[in-house]
């Protein structure tokens, strides 16, 4: 049970955010939505009135700070955290960035990702931790089976978007994150990560038979598939759950 449980989620108009928006909507709990500034953002901004909308940049440490200072203002209150947000490898794709080889691969993009990957977890977590002790809240930071195992390269081959080396790090640094910080709040807040596998978004023919035959279910993920896991760790059902990794793949890494 989540209803009334007042969530900050940050990265929440992207792919799997927004179906995150609509279902803490349908859970009626109390939500504060953060993400970049755009089209989805007011499109979600007008669809779901009783959520709070709130614009921000995760690279900005000062705009970050006063976000969540206002966030916490308006739940009256934190319970849980949940950092979703990334630059993902499919969003290089929609900016127009390239897929360098590894040999080239420019020191901006690789920051790039460690910022909005890690480093805005890490702020995220630090600005929220006193008042997350106060409800005996949680953190829930979001990494991806590419935190825990290497891609296999040569699926992304004839694709238009590659694997990239920063995100990979950076979601392997999330975990580690956790981890640390999990024992930092032990008995205060707990702090777990969800590390989805493949979720099915319009990826062509080539990509979806490879990956799939990867995972033992056969298929990516449907988004609709990855949001149980939030319900069960936002919840007091997970008040014995802290500093672990749940990995929600279709059995990916288990092969
Ligand atoms: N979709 C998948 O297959 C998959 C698989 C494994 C892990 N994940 C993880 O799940 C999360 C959501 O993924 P998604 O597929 O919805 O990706 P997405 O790119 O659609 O969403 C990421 C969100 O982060 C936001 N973001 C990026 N840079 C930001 C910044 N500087 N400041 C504030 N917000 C910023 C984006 O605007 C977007 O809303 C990510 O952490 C991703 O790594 C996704």
């Amino acid at each position: 049970m989540i209803k009334n449980k007042k969530i900050i989620l940050i990265g929440a108009t992207g792919v799997l955010g927004s179906h995150y928006v609509k279902r803490f909507m349908e859970e009626k709990t109390k939500l504060v939505a953060v993400d970049l500034p755009g089209q989805k953002f007011e499109f979600l901004k007008k669809k779901f009135k009783k959520a709070k909308f709130l614009e921000c940049d995760v690279k900005d440490e000062k705009k970050l700070k006063i976000t969540i200072k206002n966030s916490i203002k308006f739940l009256n209150g934190i319970d849980c955290l949940i950092y979703n947000a990334a630059a993902t490898q499919e969003s290089f794709l929609k900016n127009k960035k390239k897929f360098p080889k590894f040999e080239n691969y420019p020191l901006d993009l690789w920051n790039l990702s460690l910022d909005v990957n890690l480093t805005g977890a890490f702020l995220s977590a630090r600005e929220t931790n006193n008042e997350l002790k106060k409800s005996k809240g949680s953190i829930i930071f979001v990494s991806s089976i590419y935190g825990l195992i290497s891609p296999d390269h040569k699926i992304y081959k004839s694709q238009r978007f590659k694997s990239i080396p920063a995100y990979s790090a950076s979601k392997a640094g999330i975990i580690g994150l956790a981890k640390w910080l999990a024992s930092w709040n032990a008995g205060k807040v707990r702090v777990n990560v969800v590390s989805p596998g493949g979720v099915f978004n319009k990826h062509n023919k080539n990509f979806l038979k490879s990956y799939s035959s990867k995972t033992l279910t056969g298929r990516m993920a449907k988004r609709e598939e990855i949001f149980g896991i939030f319900r069960y760790l936002i919840s007091d059902s997970a008040s014995y759950v802290t500093g672990q990794n749940f990995i929600i793949d279709g059995g990916y890494t288990s092969l």
